[in-house]
């Protein structure tokens, strides 16, 4: 790793200082996440990416520098000058030992806890001063494991031969049922944002094959549930000459994949948030809907033949399937118009669940021209407002499958976060829209 941007702040960042030898002279900056004074030794833990204790003695530093570094506080911005110094006392091994340090930004409101604060306000409140919550080492951790995941599904499906592509979010028309869309004005139109990519993919990989899309997508949600956000990122993917199975195959290689990364590249932040035993295993199991219904029976939860899942159901279903599992072959009834059917009236669908958060859904898709249409009337839809997809079939499209998986709710599952909206900045719901 190369990174040195030297300024008039920062020599080297903490993550550098291992390559130095012992009195080595750096300055680094950044802000302080924790204070302590000890009988005329001060201590401050510095975050810059990463974290670096720094230390000073009464007596070894001039007066005036010594009355600086009282003055510090947590979630001050400091610049600090001093010599590494290897020690089994700091938690990296290594830390500096001050000379002097420069005040570069102080908060002139006192923020209402600490960065390692056990007693927290609740996440409503929390998220409403987003900026100083975001300063806290679990959420450093978070947004790291948030990174690593992004950027492991970007290496994974390029690796495998997808390119990614970018689809319009504002639309005309819903693809995933009426009810859960933002209207809005487009100039004298009226328009939607748009619930998911999914004809836009479908389309793309009639054209380039392989494609998957990294992208917020927006559903008017009426509750607040754990796992619903109006706003939330998907990772959408799509592969021509492809069925359901090949779809559920590449989907738990991806999972396995992210899991993989985040325990090789996340091992501080996985300690930190107490997570020892992240682990999946491949094959991961396919049961029907029928068995579940029947599973379901046994476990003396009533659910009728074409009826969602609740979230009792889905609860109890997680104490049964301790690993992410697939819920295959959906009723009709329960699943988009363009998934394709099989005998039984069911779908070549899936959901992934991993305990009781519904992580993916995806299927074979209709590429008969003529069953859509058939399949937008059946669900009461009008096919005029579809015309713009229909007519592409006219061109040809091959046999096609894919998924739409919930990144938000993965990270929150990976992160054992009970609340979605812990692993996303600003989450929107029913009840946020600021900050
Ligand atoms: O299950 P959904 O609605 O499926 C689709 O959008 C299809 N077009 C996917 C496909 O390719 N067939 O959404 C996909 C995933 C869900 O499984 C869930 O993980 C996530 O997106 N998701 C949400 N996450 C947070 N808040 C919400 N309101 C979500 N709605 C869907
Ligand atoms: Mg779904």
């Amino acid at each position: 790793m190369k990174r040195r941007i030297s300024s008039q702040f920062r020599s080297h960042y903490s993550a550098e200082l291992v390559k130095l030898p012992e009195g080595y002279r750096v300055s680094i900056a950044g802000y302080v996440v924790s204070v302590r004074l000890h009988g005329g030794v001060i201590f401050f833990v510095v975050y810059d990416g990463g974290y670096i204790q720094c230390v000073a003695h009464m007596d070894e530093v001039d007066v005036e520098v010594w009355k600086k570094m009282l003055e510090v506080r947590e979630y001050f911005y400091v610049s600090i000058s001093g010599c590494v110094s290897y020690t089994e006392r700091a938690p990296n091994g290594v830390e500096i030992v001050m000379d002097d340090v420069r005040i570069v930004a102080k908060p002139n409101r006192i923020p209402p806890f600490h960065p390692y604060s056990r007693k927290l306000p609740s996440l409503d409140k929390r998220l409403d001063i987003r900026a100083v919550d975001l300063r806290r080492p679990q959420l450093h951790a978070i947004f790291k494991i948030r990174h690593e995941v992004l950027q492991a599904i970007r290496r994974f499906l390029v690796a495998r031969g997808f390119i990614e592509v970018n689809t319009p979010k504002i639309i005309a028309s819903a693809t995933e049922g009426g009810a859960a869309l933002f209207p809005l004005f487009y100039y004298d139109k009226e328009a939607f944002l748009a619930q998911s990519p999914q004809l836009y993919k479908e389309q793309l990989s009639a054209a380039l094959d392989r494609v998957f899309e990294i992208a917020p997508i927006f559903r008017a949600e009426e509750f607040k549930t754990d796992r619903h956000l109006s706003e939330t990122i998907s990772l959408d993917v799509e592969m021509a000459f492809a069925d359901y199975r090949d779809v559920m195959n590449l989907l738990e290689d991806l999972i396995v994949y992210i899991v993989n990364s985040v325990r090789r590249y996340c091992i501080a932040q996985l300690a930190f948030l107490n997570i020892g035993d992240l682990k999946v295993r491949k094959p991961f199991r396919r049961i029907s809907y029928d068995r579940v219904i029947s599973k379901l029976k046994d476990l003396g939860l009533e659910v009728g033949w074409g009826e969602d899942l609740s979230t009792a159901a889905l609860r109890r279903l997680a104490e049964v399937y301790r690993e992410p599992y697939f819920i295959v072959d959906w009723p009709r009834g329960l699943k988009p118009f363009y998934i394709k059917s099989k005998r039984g009236g069911v779908t070549e669908s899936f959901d992934l669940m991993w305990g009781h958060v519904e992580i993916a859904s995806g299927g074979s898709r209709v590429n008969s021209k003529r069953s859509l249409a058939r399949r937008i009337r059946m669900q009461g839809l009008n096919t005029e407002s579809f015309e713009y997809h229909l007519k592409v079939f006219d061109y040809g499209m091959p046999p096609h499958a894919g998924f739409g998986l919930g990144v938000d709710r993965l990270i929150m599952v990976l992160t054992n976060r009970d609340d979605i909206r812990e692993v996303v900045f600003y989450p929107r719901d029913p009840s946020r829209l600021t900050p």
